[in-house]
């Protein structure tokens, strides 16, 4: 008979056992229960409604429609932009040259033509995902750290720290002034970057904000890049819900910014994007780094080889983008329906007494219900989160998963569903606050 002998367990990676991918937060927990009770309208109308996903859905039809007028787009024989033995053996990490044409020129668009990207800047990635870890990567070591505007997307815990080892240093935002990024929160931040002994690489800011659904004034915007200057560190603005802006005109890209300073200090500043959320694409994964400079240009290029985009998803999607009067359509009604979904779910929840941080871009409101809190701390945010997820049946996101500094605010998404699920979450919110108010403040969970 074999004597079995205890054999340790075989040794992994560092990365491999760090839990710094923050995935056992309540942002991916919430997913996790959707997953197993999936609201339906016919088979299972009692289950949980996904509000924690910023997926945009609400434009899908329009760009069906294209598709099926432009056979072209997906077309792989001879003779078209290029053909199929083209496409299927190309796998330069430049990227299709007209596909990169066609992403700097709606960048543009999008931002009503104010500012001017090169082609030869953009740098493919597999989303923004990609992109952000390339340029930490790129911009810091590990032990270093990016100074980070509260509240933040709750991915960055993955994406800017997991593999690079790199630190994120909260600059606390609170409501008090509505969580706007002050000189004083910017210092503060850079001294506890200090006082742990990390060397300050940048400052990272989300324009417009997720989760608070807002752009970034042009005056604060001027601050922090004065700042990076100051202290002399990068400044990476991911951009990625610049397309999702309510009106037009509310959004200032840090490009437009530079090129009012004539480019002065610009080889500090990178701009990350992507079609997820504009384009409600995040199953293509195409995202991009824009840099002005070009050390950090050449380094992401040759550093994509690790996260390319396809060159079927490529040339389908140079097609449509370099269609200036559908991208024009397209993203005229995609503003249009967005904004229409924000009022509606603003005015839903201010008729049973929930108010919202004032919103102008995103897939997503900034709730407030703190007045709900018995005490106002993070133990009780999350006990209200769980009788939302496993009583109302609702995903939504407690600000503590994007590090809010203030206990009691949530991300509620409203692009992921039909008009009519989000009339069953509003009613379903009613009924719970109609409920709150009989009983009073009882709504622990386990
Ligand atoms: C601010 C921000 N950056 C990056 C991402 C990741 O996007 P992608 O799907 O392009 O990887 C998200 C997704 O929610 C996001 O909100």
């Amino acid at each position: 008979m074999a004597i079995e002998i205890e054999q340790p367990s075989v040794r992994l990676s560092r990365i491999a056992i760090s839990d710094a991918h923050g995935e056992d937060s309540p942002y991916f927990a919430g997913w996790k229960a959707y997953d197993e009770d999936p609201y339906d309208e016919i088979t299972n109308p009692s289950g949980v409604i996904q509000m924690g996903l910023a997926e945009n859905q609400v434009s899908f039809d329009i760009l069906e429609e294209y598709l099926e007028g432009h056979s072209e787009a997906a077309y792989w024989g001879k003779n078209k932009i290029s053909g199929f033995r083209e496409n299927a053996l190309f796998q330069d990490y430049h990227g299709l040259h007209y596909f990169r044409k066609a992403m700097a020129k709606f960048m543009e668009q999008i931002r009503g033509g104010r500012t001017k990207f090169d082609f030869n800047r953009i740098v493919l990635t597999a989303g923004a995902t990609a992109a952000n870890e390339l340029l930490t990567f790129i911009l810091a070591d590990p032990g270093d750290c990016l100074l980070m505007p509260t509240p933040y997307y709750p991915g960055f815990d993955r994406d800017l720290r997991w593999r690079t080892g790199v630190k994120i240093v909260p600059i606390h935002c609170n409501s008090s002034n509505n969580f706007q990024i002050t000189p004083e929160a910017l210092e503060a931040a850079y001294e506890n970057a200090q006082a742990i002994n990390a060397k300050v690489r940048g400052v990272l800011i989300t324009n417009p904000s997720n989760p608070l659904g807002v752009t970034i004034e042009r005056k604060v915007l001027e601050e922090i890049l004065n700042f990076a200057t100051q202290m002399n560190i990068h400044f990476i603005s991911d951009e990625i819900y610049s397309g999702s802006v309510f009106s037009p005109n509310e959004f200032v890209s840090i490009a437009e910014i530079l090129e009012a300073r004539n480019f002065k200090d610009s080889e500090r500043v990178h701009i990350v994007y992507s079609l997820s959320k504009d384009l409600g694409l995040p199953g293509f994964r195409v995202g991009t780094i824009y840099s002005y400079n070009d050390k950090v240009v050449t380094t992401a290029r040759r550093m994509s080889s690790f996260s390319l985009v396809s060159s079927q998803t490529q040339h389908l999607l140079a097609s449509m983008l370099s269609d200036r009067k559908f991208t024009e359509k397209y993203i005229e009604k995609n503003r249009e329906r967005l904004k229409k979904r924000y009022q509606m779910i603003i005015e839903g929840l201010k008729k049973v007494g929930i108010e919202c941080l004032r919103g102008n871009a995103g897939l997503f409101c900034w709730m407030n219900l703190s007045p709900l809190l018995q005490k106002p701390t993070r133990e009780d945010e999350l006990s209200l989160w769980k009788t939302l997820l496993h009583e109302v049946k609702l995903n939504i996101s407690p600000g503590s998963s994007c590090h809010c500094y203030d206990p009691g605010w949530f991300r509620v998404c409203f692009a992921n569903m039909t008009e009519k699920t989000l009339e069953v979450a509003l009613k379903r919110i009613s009924n719970f606050m109609e409920e709150r108010n009989k009983k009073g403040n009882n709504f622990s969970s386990q």
